[in-house]
């Protein structure tokens, strides 16, 4: 093998470890680092939880061997200033590394090659970029954060096998114990997913910061929108209610009175909301899609026919589109 294809192989279990960080480090990046020597892995470490430690030290403090002279992989720019804990690249050269193999520059301006610097001085051998694309992918939350100063957005909604996202009159249901029956027989709330579908959206909501909803669906469904079928953190909940016509929102609850799509998701950058679902319904839906702020559209494909209801919107093509079908 080449140096290049050695240091990708590397870099690659570093992204499958930084991965295991997702849902609890954010606002952080995911990231995973590993410590060569002499041809052998001697160590690794990821950034487990927010406020923590880093990778790079859980990998250097983890160590059974001696790391004198070994390479250090890592998919993020090591840190150099003081946040929670002390500066990485201290470490990194306290330690005798003698190179250091990376995949992204840290966007922030905290850091922004002062890490890279500071390793260089000291005589540090440094290769950037190695697998920069998927590391850029699977740091895409965290990116689209800090360049583009909003949260990463994804379109969530479920559809019935006929193309709707809810039924045109809420009397009739085909799964009595997931709904609501009124003692006049009517149905309030339905069900669309699968219940293998509705476990896999509990753990997408794991994954993100925020979950979002408009001031119609929280009236017609009165969403709990927790991650109760999955075990992982809890994303904040947001309704939009521009004409402030909700009383009974959850104090925990973000209740936002913004206008427009731009400024609600200002307001969640605001409060260092990396990522949001947005989960419908039909209107809020559309405005984000005619906004064109959004990254990821997801569809759960339930194997029901409604009939006649609300239509699922259109969105433009995209190859960020999952469809999970039945
Ligand atoms: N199948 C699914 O996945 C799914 C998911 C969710 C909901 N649903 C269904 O969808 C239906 C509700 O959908 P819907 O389209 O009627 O209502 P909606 O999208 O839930 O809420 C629309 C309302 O949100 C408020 N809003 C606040 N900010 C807004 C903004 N920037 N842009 C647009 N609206 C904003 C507006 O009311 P104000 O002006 O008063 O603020 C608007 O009327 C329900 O039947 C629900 O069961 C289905």
């Amino acid at each position: 093998m080449t140096q290049e294809e050695i240091d990708k192989m590397y870099m690659q279990r570093c992204l499958q470890l930084a991965a295991n960080g997702l849902g609890r480090v954010r606002p952080n990046p995911l990231v995973g680092c590993v410590i060569v020597k002499d041809d052998k892995i001697v160590s690794e470490g990821y950034h487990q939880e927010y406020g923590h430690n880093h990778a790079e030290r859980n990998a250097i403090l983890n160590s059974q061997f001696p790391i004198h002279n070994s390479t250090l992989y890592v998919n993020l720019e090591p840190c150099s200033h003081y946040g929670h804990t002390p500066p990485c690249a201290d470490l990194i050269i306290e330690k005798g590394i003698k190179r250091v193999v990376c995949c992204n520059d840290d966007p922030n301006p905290l850091v922004g090659g002062n890490g890279f610097r500071k390793l260089e001085e000291a005589g540090i051998e440094v290769t950037r970029h190695v697998l920069e694309a998927e590391g850029r992918e699977l740091n895409r939350r965290f990116f689209t954060y800090m360049e583009q100063r909003r949260p990463y957005v994804i379109l969530k909604w479920a559809e019935s096998a006929d193309g709707l996202m809810a039924p045109s009159s809420l009397t009739k249901q085909t799964e009595p114990n997931r709904n609501r029956i009124h003692s006049d027989n009517t149905v309030r709330a339905y069900w669309l997913s699968t219940q293998a579908q509705n476990r896999l959206n509990h753990r997408w909501r794991t994954e993100e910061a925020a979950i979002l909803v408009g001031s119609e669906t929280y009236l017609s469904d009165h969403p709990s929108l927790t991650a109760r079928h999955y075990l992982g953190p809890q994303p904040q909940p947001v309704v939009l209610d521009r004409r402030q016509r909700l009383t009974d929102v959850p104090d925990y609850w973000l209740h936002l009175h913004t206008h427009t799509v731009e400024e609600a998701l200002h307001e969640l950058y605001e409060r260092k909301l990396q990522s949001v679902i947005v989960e419908g319904g039909r209107t809020v839906l559309d405005a984000f899609i005619a906004s064109g702020l959004y990254d990821e559209v997801r569809i759960l494909r339930s194997p029901q026919y409604l009939g006649s209801g609300l239509k699922a919107p259109a969105i433009p093509p995209t190859d960020r589109l999952i469809i999970i079908e039945p």
